[in-house]
């Protein structure tokens, strides 16, 4: 049954928020362009989408996008220069995010909500079940989820979407899934879907993260999605109509991730991302970790 199903390849990557929960960074600059210590955050998701297989990758841009195309492109200039200096280790630097897989593109002219964002990439993906990759969302390299929905997706079919259990309190951030278990303990089937719901009505405390393995049914389910929750075209609500209607585009499971993740685009977040993975260096990390012990200790 597994084989008969398209191996994914493709991956989808939104990167068109207006990132407004961190202005002014974010007035001229993509968010998924900050730096998690000295590479964007937008370059850890593309690598973790090769490190899955898809090497495929869609982003899905907006206002300010330039920077985000550029990354993934050459530089002659600053290689030509790097060249001529015998920095073989910075031009490698340089080239990583080049070389690192097939790039497309495509505008999200209005940033309608993700489920827009999505719906942007059909004409891309056409009729095979894919990846979405959330660009400000990331998964420590070391906690594989990605490989691991795939696997889930070519199993049972369907559409997968990547679950972490939150404090209850916490659960109106994020979209919510009514779940029941199945038999294997990392692996729920997803009942239902609601986009940040009030904390005493949520079916439950698994909160949606930023990793989708989704069936193309999806496309013309988001095509008759009216705007939601903040006025936005949801991809939870589109979920929730997959998961309703399992005849639709088959059943959704949720993978239940108990990883390291960081939502770059909060700014707490983003900042534990920076001073965990900068200590975890063996480059940085000896240095950084000895002056933050002593500014813990002497300053705080
Ligand atoms: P967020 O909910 O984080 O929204 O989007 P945002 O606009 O980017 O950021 P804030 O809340 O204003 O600070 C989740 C993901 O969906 C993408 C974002 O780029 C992000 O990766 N997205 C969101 C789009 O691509 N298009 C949209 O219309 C909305």
């Amino acid at each position: 049954m597994t084989q008969s199903r398209p191996r994914i390849s493709k991956a989808v990557i939104p990167a068109a928020g207006l990132g407004t929960r961190f202005l002014p960074a974010t007035k001229a600059t993509p968010k998924e362009m900050l730096p998690v210590v000295d590479k964007p955050a937008i370059q850890y998701v593309v690598e973790e989408a090769v490190h899955a297989g898809l090497s495929d990758v869609l982003m899905i841009t907006g206002r300010n996008k330039r920077p985000l195309e550029d990354h993934f492109d050459r530089n002659y200039e600053l290689e030509e220069a790097l060249r001529r200096k015998g920095d073989a280790s910075r031009l490698a630097k340089v080239q990583e995010s080049s070389d690192l897989a097939t790039m497309h593109y495509v505008r999200q002219g209005d940033p309608r909500g993700l489920g827009h964002a999505v719906l942007c990439a059909a004409p891309h993906v056409g009729d095979e079940p894919f990846a979405v990759l959330l660009g400000d969302d990331l998964i420590d390299e070391r906690d594989p989820l990605l490989s691991r929905m795939v696997d889930i997706q070519r199993l049972h079919g369907g559409s997968v979407i990547a679950l972490m259990e939150v404090d209850p309190a916490q659960i109106g951030l994020y979209g919510c899934a009514a779940v029941k278990p199945t038999e294997t303990e990392d692996v729920v089937a997803v009942t239902g879907l609601v986009e940040k719901p009030d904390p005493d009505e949520a079916p439950s405390n698994y909160a949606v993260i930023g990793r989708y393995v989704l069936d193309p049914a999806i496309f013309d389910v988001l095509r008759e999605t009216e705007p939601g929750r903040g006025g936005e075209i949801q991809l939870t609500d589109a979920l929730q109509a997959l998961a309703a209607e399992p005849g639709l585009g088959g059943p959704v499971h949720g993978v239940v991730f108990q990883g390291r993740r960081y939502d770059t685009g909060d700014r707490g977040d983003y900042l534990r991302a920076i001073v965990r993975l900068a200590c975890e260096r063996e480059d940085l990390g000896p240095d950084f970790r000895a002056w933050l012990r002593s500014y813990v200790t002497e300053e705080m």
